[in-house]
């Protein structure tokens, strides 16, 4: 029998947005999770150069590997070897090799709620079961090894995303280090989609590669080097399942675009233009903090990473799709239903995405403000 996939909703949102953008209207979008800005201006021109230098064919490109082990041994102090890195078309396969080379159909995989929609939905397509963890406020929507300790039966696996999706909250490295260690001692693989990393407003982000040789560690060019549609990610694979990992991309995938290869080596070396961008999303959630009293949403969790604020509107709406399409109507902001990210609760939950740019978010609160005071 075939799995039932549940629809991305905020895609509905988008739908409308640019439906309402071609009648004229004025829309900000703050329902996408990606950067509004291009790929590194250095990278873009090596693409030029390599449109009219190189063909194009299936191919994997030793110097990124090489780069990505460099990367991990400078950031993190962690040892990988080149033939763990397993480059993919972004995080979304990078995941898929993750779950099907660690895992059988049937088995159990336990999940932050609120989490990314897509953790759930692939779990359903690949016939396995999303152990979902209820995650709250007081724990900052994360997995804590409290809650891994305390789940009867103990599952096969897990999938941590630190900072998330979508509430860009960051596991403290003591807390990672108690789930790995949890992890360890009940035989929970882990997991660690690391695609927000290098977007943290609080600290470095710590990778699960430096802490646990088992797990898989997921990552792309989506988000920090601001380059989602090149469709370019990784996965390290461990030791253990370096073979499967690889005969899966090999049959089911085959290799990412060669530009794509090629543009993202060269933005491993553009740290000051992406270090502008968080920059600017710094701003843009200074400006959201502020304003979120003048919104009335006083139930949030401050966002250590990524560029999301996750928003209890409780007192709002019970019906986060309706809310966010009415915002959308009569104001022009994009925002996404907090129901894709949580199924029981996320009807009274919404997602801001601050990714746009300073003058559009300032922009945004001057039409939500008077908005959401005619709500209350
Ligand atoms: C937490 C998380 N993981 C994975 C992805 C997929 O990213 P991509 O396939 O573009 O690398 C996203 C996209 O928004 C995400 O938020």
């Amino acid at each position: 029998m075939t799995a039932t996939v549940e629809p991305f909703r905020a895609m509905a949102i988008g739908q409308l947005a640019h439906a309402l953008a071609a009648q004229g209207r004025s829309i900000i979008h703050m329902e996408y999770g990606q950067p509004s800005t291009s790929a590194p201006a250095a990278a873009i021109a090596k693409a030029h150069q390599v449109l009219d230098t190189e063909a194009q064919g299936y191919w994997e490109s030793a110097p990124l590997k090489e780069r990505i082990v460099q990367h991990y041994a400078e950031t993190q102090g962690a040892t990988i070897a080149p033939d763990q890195v397993i480059l993919t078309c972004g995080a979304s396969p990078a995941l898929l090799l993750a779950l099907t080379s660690a895992f059988a159909p049937g088995a159990r995989i336990a999940c932050a709620r609120p989490g990314y929609v897509a953790y759930r939905n692939s779990l359903a397509a690949l016939h396995m079961v999303c152990v979902e963890v209820p995650c709250g406020a007081a724990e900052r929507y994360q997995l804590t090894a409290a809650a891994l300790a305390a789940l009867d039966p103990a599952p096969d696996g897990v999938i941590l995303a630190s900072p998330a999706n979508p509430t860009g909250t960051i596991i403290a490295p003591d807390d990672l280090a108690a789930i790995v260690d949890v992890c360890r001692a009940r035989g929970i693989r882990i997991i660690s989609d690391e695609i927000y990393h290098g977007l943290s407003y609080t600290g470095p982000t710590v990778s699960v590669a430096a802490l646990d040789p088992t797990a898989l560690i997921v990552n792309s060019f989506s988000k920090y080097f601001s380059m989602p549609g090149w469709r370019l990610g990784w996965l390290i694979a461990p030791r253990d399942l370096v073979d499967a990992a690889y005969a899966r991309m090999s049959n089911l995938l085959l290799t990412p675009p060669v530009l794509a290869q090629h543009a993202g080596l060269i933005a491993f070396d553009c740290a000051d233009e992406l270090d502008g961008h968080i920059a600017t999303y710094a701003a843009n959630r200074a400006a959201m903090l502020a304003a979120l009293p003048a919104l009335g949403l006083a139930k949030i969790a401050p966002p250590d990473g990524a560029f999301y604020i996750w928003a209890d509107i409780a007192h709002l709406t019970n019906d986060s799709m309706d809310f966010c399409t009415r915002l959308l109507q009569d104001t022009g902001v994009a925002t996404a239903p907090g129901v894709d990210f949580d199924p029981v609760d996320g009807h009274r939950f919404m997602r801001f995405s601050f990714a746009v740019s300073t003058p559009e978010v300032e922009d945004a609160i001057a039409r939500m403000i008077p908005w959401f005071a005619a709500q209350r």
